[in-house]
């Protein structure tokens, strides 16, 4: 190969590389925003057609053998942009494997200890039972969907600044369920089922998107009454349920015992004493609750749909967010890791956990979501259990 065609080969490469890069970037920040849902599916699909059909559009017009006369200055300027696109946006590219591996070494991301995984796979069990009857049954069927194969993680975290008496305080958290027909009634029930058999916990957290459909409310009482807790059940609704009868799916949640504090600051009983809770729906549901009146202390959580209110909580100085949402990014690529994140930090909170001073954030995959697809992203449900450090 001659050195030109193998400097050309890069650039293309690059450019490639930051091109998407930047285009998903900005579908991603736009999808972590309260914006118009329609709006978002049009720009969804032209972020693909940029992707897939824009960019080697460009690279042959940039990098083709054709030879262009440009007589006008308009269509002069239209190609010295263009040019100044593939140049800047090719440096750029240089970057990415860096942004990547930023993620990886990400100063904020911690590791629990981890007390016991689990994976189960119901496709043996319940077979087409498990798929259901929603708007993508087809979607569990694809080679590589893990939808139906649940990581049932146990953890030990460790909580800056937790009151002693709290030491040991277990909780589960389950987020995501997007109950739409797929997958099915009875795959949620085994889920549901295998969590009640772990011991029943101090708290039960739910962060939030239970519906994508109005007639699958009816699903939530059944299915979520076999979750039980000792102390407290907290709850949230995400952005999915603010298109589907959020009200009764409050009604639905606080006739199950959960305290549901909707952009707001409540009390719940643990160990005796009574701690602090603020649910954190926004920017879907606006206003956003208040900020805290006085420093706490003592203990206090934040259920949160969006991990993207860390700052505010950790502005707060509130010891612990829960949160969901980004299921993980959905679909993760070997070394890279997940791609589309509806985040505006993009992929840095994208499933994990997280610490910045005293606050600690806890983001779940969840369970599913409006198209069950996951590739090389299990379903999770997360058990953890609290140390004071
Ligand atoms: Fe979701």
């Amino acid at each position: 190969m001659r050195i030109e065609d193998l400097v050309v080969a890069i650039s293309c490469l690059l450019f490639l590389l930051g091109h998407t890069a930047i285009l998903v970037s900005l579908l991603n920040h736009l999808y972590g925003r309260a914006l118009n849902k329609s709006f978002l599916k049009l720009y969804r699909l032209l972020t693909g057609v940029l992707i897939a059909l824009g960019s080697p559009a460009i690279l042959v017009l940039v990098y083709g053998t054709q030879e262009y006369v440009l007589e006008s200055t308009a269509w002069q300027t239209v190609w010295l942009i263009l040019k100044t696109y593939v140049f800047w946006v090719g440096l750029f590219g240089i970057a990415v494997p860096f942004v990547i591996l930023r993620n990886y070494l990400d100063p904020l991301r911690i590791s629990p200890k981890i007390l016991k995984s689990e994976v189960i796979d119901f496709w043996p069990k319940l077979a087409h039972a498990a798929i259901g009857d929603g708007h993508y049954a087809w979607a569990p069927r694809l080679p590589g969907n893990c939808v139906l194969q649940v990581e049932f993680h146990e953890r030990q975290l460790t909580i800056p600044g937790l009151p002693a008496a709290l030491d040991g305080t277990t909780l589960h958290l389950l987020s995501d369920f997007h109950f739409h027909g797929t997958p099915s009634y009875e795959f949620f029930e085994e889920v549901l089922n295998r969590v009640a058999a772990w011991p029943v916990p101090d708290l039960v957290v739910l962060a939030g998107d239970y519906v994508d459909s109005d007639d699958h409310v009816a699903w939530i009482s059944p299915l979520l009454s076999r979750l039980k807790w000792n102390h407290a059940g907290l709850a949230v609704l995400g952005n999915h349920d603010k298109y589907h009868a959020d009200q009764s799916i409050q009604k639905e949640l606080e006739n199950l015992g959960y305290i549901v504090p909707r952009n707001r600051w409540d009390t719940f009983p643990l160990r005796g004493e009574i701690y602090h809770v603020v649910g954190h729906e926004g920017p879907w549901f606006a206003p956003g609750p208040p900020p805290a009146t006085k420093p706490i202390t003592g203990f206090a959580i934040c259920v949160s749909h969006s991990p993207d209110q860390f700052y505010w909580a950790v502005r707060q100085q509130i010891p612990l967010v829960l949160a969901g949402h980004v299921h993980g990014g959905g679909i993760r690529i070997p070394l890279v890791g997940s791609i589309f994140v509806p985040s505006v930090y993009g992929r840095r909170f994208d499933e994990g956990i997280f610490q910045r001073g005293q606050t600690t954030m806890v983001v779940s995959r969840g369970l599913s979501g409006k198209e069950p697809l996951r590739f090389r992203c299990r379903p999770q449900v997360l058990r953890l259990t609290l140390q004071s450090g």
